[in-house]
C-alpha cells in the first residue's frame, strides 16, 4: 500500500524522502513522488510512473533544494497507475498533500468542490482532500485548523500530510485508518507510514493514534486527539536492525526472510520455554487468567496469515480440546455471527495493520468476545495496541511480500500458545508438554536441514516454468501447509495453483488433473499418509505428474510420473513448520526462472491497509 515520509529540517532533506520512499518498496506501489520548498518558498514538485529509481534519477538530474518536503508512493486503488494520479496532489499554488487509504466520500467531495470552482488534475480521492484543505484554509487560522476542519468531513480511511508554501517550516499531519509515525530528531522531524523509512536519520519515534492531528515543525511536535485536545504520546527507542531494509549478501528480500527462519524462530522462543515447559507467563499479564475459562477460540486473519490460523486450528482441537473455528477476516466482519461462550478471539497478522483484520477486531469488541488477543510482529500496530493481549512473533522485519518467516514465527508462536492453554486446562499432561516443548527446541536446527534442500529444490522448480496451473495437496494440518504453499507460487510466479484438501479431489478437481497439471503433495508420515496415498494413487491413475514431499519412513518409491523429494523426518507437532520451508522453496525458485519480481509481485501490496 502506499508508503509517506515527510521531513522538516534545517538541511536539503531529497535525498532522506527519496531513501525513505525506497525502503518503503516492499509495501507495493506503482508510481513515486516527492514535493519541496525550496528556500524561495516554490513548491518543486516531481512525480514518476514506476519504480523509486525513476524518481530518483529525475531528482538527481534535476536537484532540488530545501529543509521541508513530503514524498509517496502509490498504490492504484481510484484511478490508473500514472504520473497524474502519482502523489502529492496540490491546490493552487501553495497547498500539497500526499495521502494513504481511501476517501469513502470523495465523489460527493468532489462535487461539492467542482461547485465551489476547484478544478480537477487527476482521478483521485485523494485530490479532493487538498482541495478542502485548501478551502478551510481561506477562513481557518493555521494549518492545523484547516486540516482538523478537513479530517472531519472526510469518509474512509487515511494518513495525510499537508504543506502550504505561505507556512514553510511546518507540516501537519492527520491519521485515521492508515498508520504514521513520527521521527524525532535534533533539530528536525519526520514521519512516515513505517519506522523502516527513517531508521537512517533516527531511531526515536512517536506512533499517532486514530484520529490524532499533529503539526511538526524543525523543534516541535504538537499532538491533538481526536477532540481537538493536545495530547502527548509516548516516545519508542526503535529496536529495529539498521539493515533491515538491505538484502545483505542475498539476491532478494524473500531469500534472505527464507534463510533467517532459524534465527527468527530462536527469538520466537526465547524466554518462552523452558527446557520442558511454556511459560504461560511470557504471554502477557493475566494470560493464565484468560486460558484457565477459554471455552473457544475464533481465529480471524487474511492471506498468509490465515492460512496460520487454519493450521493453528487442529493444534487447539487435537492438543489442546478447545473448539476452534478461523474464518477471513473480510467475511467475518460482514457476517452476522454468533458468540459462543468464553471465546477468545484471535487476530493474526504480521503488519498489525490489514484493514479487514483490524475492523474485525474492533467489530468482535462490541459482540462480546471474553477477550481480544493478537499475534503480530509489528510492536506498536494498531491491532497490538486495540488487542487486551499481544503475543508477538518476533520475526523481525519481512520486506518481502510474499510472507515467509512471518508464516513460521507465527505457528511456532501458535503452538507455544496451544500448549499453554492446554496445560491451563489440564488437558496437556506435563509429559505431553514435554514433548512438544523438545519438538520447539529442536526446530531452528531441523529448519537449517530444509534450507539444505535448495539445490535439488532449484532444479525441480525447471519442471514448472512452463506450466500455467499446478495443485497442490495435503490432510489434515498439512491441508493448509499445501493452501500456504499455493500461495506463495501463484503470488510470486503468476502460476495458477489451487490448494485442496486431497479426500476432496474426487468430488470435483481430480477433473483437471492431466501431464499439464503438476499435482505437489504435503505427505510426512502421520495417521492421515495412508489415506493421503490413496488420494494420490487417484492422480497417478489419471496420469498425473505428481511432486511428493515425504520422508523415508512413509514408503514412497519414486517411478515415472512421479517424483518423491526425501525429507528428514520430524517430529509431528512442528512437522507442518518445517514442510513450509519446501514449499516456499519451491516457489521462489520458480518464480526465479519466469523472471518475476519476487519481492514486488504485481499487483499486491506488503501492509493492506484499505479494504
Ligand atoms: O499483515 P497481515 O499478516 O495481516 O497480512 C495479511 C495478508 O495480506 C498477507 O498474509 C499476505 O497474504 C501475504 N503477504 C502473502 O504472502
Amino acid at each position: 500500500m502506499c508508503g509517506i515520509v515527510g521531513a522538516v529540517a534545517q538541511r536539503d532533506v531529497a535525498e532522506i524522502l527519496v531513501e525513505g520512499l525506497r525502503r518503503l518498496e516492499y509495501r507495493g506501489y506503482d508510481s513515486a513522488g516527492v514535493a519541496i520548498l525550496d528556500t524561495e518558498c516554490n513548491l518543486q514538485r516531481v512525480r514518476r510512473l514506476g519504480k523509486v529509481k525513476e524518481l530518483a534519477d529525475a531528482v538527481d538530474s534535476n536537484p532540488i533544494t530545501g529543509g521541508t518536503g513530503i514524498a509517496h508512493t502509490r498504490w492504484a486503488t481510484h484511478g490508473e497507475p500514472s504520473e497524474a494520479n502519482a502523489h502529492p496532489h496540490v491546490s493552487g499554488e501553495n497547498i500539497a498533500l500526499v495521502h494513504n487509504g481511501i476517501i469513502e466520500n470523495h465523489e460527493e467531495l468532489r462535487s461539492l468542490l467542482t461547485e465551489r470552482g476547484y478544478s480537477f488534475a487527476s482521478q483521485t480521492d485523494t485530490e479532493v482532500i487538498a482541495h478542502l484543505v485548501e478551502w478551510e484554509l481561506r477562513s481557518a487560522k493555521t494549518l492545523l485548523e484547516a486540516v482538523q476542519k478537513t479530517a472531519a468531513q472526510l469518509e474512509g480511511a487515511y494518513g495525510t500530510v499537508v504543506m502550504d508554501r505561505r507556512d514553510p517550516e511546518r507540516l501537519v499531519v492527520a491519521r485515521s485508518g492508515s498508520p504514521l509515525v513520527i521521527g524525532l530528531g535534533i533539530g528536525e522531524n519526520f514521519l512516515a507510514s513505517d519506522q523502516l523509512a527513517l531508521l537512517n536519520v533516527t531511531r526515536r519515534f512517536m506512533f499517532l493514534e486514530e484520529g490524532d492531528v499533529a503539526e511538526i515543525t524543525r523543534r516541535e511536535v504538537n499532538i491533538f486527539d481526536l477532540n481537538g485536545e493536545p495530547v502527548a504520546r509516548e516516545v519508542h527507542e526503535s529496536n529495529l536492525q539498521q539493515d533491515a531494509a538491505d538484502k545483505g549478501q542475498y539476491r532478494h528480500f524473500m531469500q534472505k526472510e527464507i534463510y533467517q527462519q532459524p534465527s527468527a524462530l530462536i527469538n520466537t522462543m526465547e524466554g518462552r520455554i523452558s527446557n520442558d515447559t511454556v511459560i504461560v507467563e511470557s504471554i502477557g499479564a493475566g494470560a493464565a487468567d484468560i486460558l484457565r475459562n477459554v471455552e473457544h477460540v475464533q481465529i480471524v486473519a487474511c492471506g498468509t496469515s490465515y492460512n496460520a490460523g487454519m493450521t493453528a486450528r487442529y493444534w487447539f482441537e487435537a492438543l489442546a480440546g478447545v473448539s476452534c473455528d478461523v474464518e477471513i477476516a473480510s467475511e467475518f466482519r460482514y457476517r452476522k455471527f454468533v458468540t459462543r461462550p468464553n471465546s477468545l478471539l484471535i487476530t493474526l497478522s504480521q503488519s498489525g495493520e490489514t484493514a479487514d483484520t483490524l475492523a474485525a477486531l474492533r467489530l468482535a469488541k462490541e459482540k462480546g468476545y471474553m477477550s481480544a488477543m493478537t499475534i503480530c510482529n509489528v510492536a506498536g500496530s494498531s491491532l497490538v495496541r486495540e488487542s487486551d493481549l499481544a503475543f508477538m512473533t518476533r520475526a523481525g522485519t519481512e520486506i518481502g511480500v510474499a510472507s515467509t518467516k512471518a508464516f513460521t514465527t507465527q505457528l511456532a508462536t501458535m503452538l507455544m500458545f496451544v500448549t499453554a492453554l492446554g496445560k491451563q486446562k489440564g488437558v496437556i499432561d506435563p509429559k505431553k508438554e514435554k514433548e512438544i516443548v523438545t519438538s520447539l527446541h529442536q526446530l531452528p536446527a531441523q529448519i537449517e536441514k530444509a534450507l539444505a534442500f535448495d539445490k535439488p529444490i532449484e532444479q525441480l522448480a525447471e519442471d514448472f516454468a512452463d506450466k500455467h496451473h499446478a495443485l497442490f495437496l495435503g490432510r489434515g494440518e498439512f491441508y493448509p501447509i499445501a493452501m500456504e504453499g499455493s500461495l506463495k507460487l501463484k503470488e510470486i510466479s503468476y502460476i495458477h495453483a489451487e490448494a485442496y484438501a486431497a479426500g476432496e479431489l474426487k468430488h470435483g478437481p481430480l477433473a483437471l488433473i492431466d501431464a499439464d497439471m503438476p499435482v505437489i503433495v504435503v505427505a510426512p508420515t502421520n495417521d492421515l499418509l495412508e489415506k493421503l496415498k490413496s488420494n494420490i494413487e487417484e492422480v497417478r491413475a489419471r496420469g498425473g505428474l505428481l511432486y511428493v514431499f515425504a520422508d523415508s519412513d512413509a514408503g514412497f518409491e519414486e517411478c515415472e510420473g512421479m517424483k518423491i523429494i526425501t525429507m528428514p523426518k520430524v517430529d509431528e507437532f512442528i512437522a507442518p513448520i518445517f514442510y513450509t520451508i519446501p514449499m516456499q522453496l519451491l516457489s521462489y525458485h520458480v518464480a526465479l526462472i519466469k523472471g518475476t519480481d519476487v519481492d514486488q509481485p504485481r499487483n499486491l501490496a506488503k501492509a493492506v491497509t484499505v479494504e
